[in-house]
């Protein structure tokens, strides 16, 4: 049985279904080897939209939120657009991987252009942390793909909302409902989906925005294209495919449930590309920045 397989819990074939952590950062990883135009996708596509300065108190460090911060490659545009304007620079992360915060320390030890920011580790969720109100008003605050993984998607931002201080931004990446991707979400919901799709993985960028408009809070947006080689989705006994197979879908081990596996086979199949001798699916992510005005 392979490490993967060992820790299946109660996951199994769970449309949209938390996944644990340890097998949560494997699938992650698979994924971002199968992103291929772009590799710095990040960088490409919302790094422009990210502010490279921020209204703050003369002679004090920006303080920059991170919530679900994973490795930190999203956080480390955000952070050095922000020291092209800022000497000093104070960064919250609010993490629950261990495994992630190991590897964005490594990130951190290596980019010597991060000196100037001071790291404040947080392993916990983004519910632990902000069950605890201890009144740090940010400059900015991001959550980059993170939104799906959160209990009440609509209590995050409002706690994220909360503790800016006036003047500074939200800045928020999700999936768009558009694109190949998003049509997949779709159908996959339409037909195996079960109970209320916003307490699941299911969310999109459209979802967030609803959320903002309900709460009078206004935004700009843009999106991005990436594409996604699922080649290895069709090899079998691949396990980086089955990896990316649960990904794709957000349902542990869904290469051992046959009918949801072959709709989604077959929906990649009819919706990709061949591209060389790569079958290439297409993702689309929507950024959205708000500024707290006074
Ligand atoms: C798709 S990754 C995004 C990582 C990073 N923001 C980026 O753009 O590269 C989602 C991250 O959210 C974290 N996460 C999962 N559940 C969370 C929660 N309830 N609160 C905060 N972060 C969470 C995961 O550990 C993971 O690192």
């Amino acid at each position: 049985m392979s490490e993967l397989y060992s820790d299946r819990a109660a996951e199994v074939g769970k449309l949209g279904a938390t996944l644990s952590r340890a097998v949560s950062g494997k699938i992650l990883r698979a994924l971002m080897a199968a992103v291929e135009r772009g590799k710095d996708v990040h960088q490409e596509s919302y790094g422009p939209m990210v502010p490279d300065s921020t209204l703050c108190e003369p002679g004090t460090d920006v303080r920059v939120l991170g919530i679900g911060s994973g490795s930190g490659e999203s956080d480390s545009i955000i952070l050095k657009k922000l020291l092209q304007r800022h000497n000093s620079v104070y960064s919250r992360v609010v993490e629950p991987s261990g495994e992630m915060i190991k590897r964005y320390k490594a990130l951190v030890r290596e980019d010597t252009s991060l000196g100037a920011v001071k790291f404040d580790w947080r392993q916990q969720t983004a519910e632990e942390y902000f069950q605890t109100k201890e009144g740090t008003k940010f400059h900015l605050a991001h959550a980059v793909h993170v939104l799906y993984n959160v209990e009440d998607h609509d209590a995050t931002l409002r706690n994220m909302w909360e503790q800016l201080a006036n003047g500074g931004y939200m800045f928020l990446v999700m999936q768009s409902d558009k694109g190949d991707w998003g049509g997949l979400r779709h159908k996959l919901w339409e037909e195996f989906g079960q109970g209320d799709r916003l307490k699941t993985w299911f969310r999109t960028s459209g979802d967030v925005k609803q959320c903002l408009d309900r709460a009078g809070i206004s935004y700009v947006t843009t999106e991005n294209e990436a594409d996604i080689n699922v080649t290895e989705c069709f090899r079998e006994k691949s396990e980086a495919g089955k990896l990316l197979l649960d990904f794709l879908t957000h349902t542990p081990y869904v290469s051992s449930e046959p009918e949801i596996r072959s709709m989604v086979l077959e929906y990649i199949r009819c919706n990709s590309s061949l591209v060389d001798d790569r079958l290439i699916f297409k993702t689309m992510n929507e950024a959205i920045l708000s500024l707290k005005t006074v």
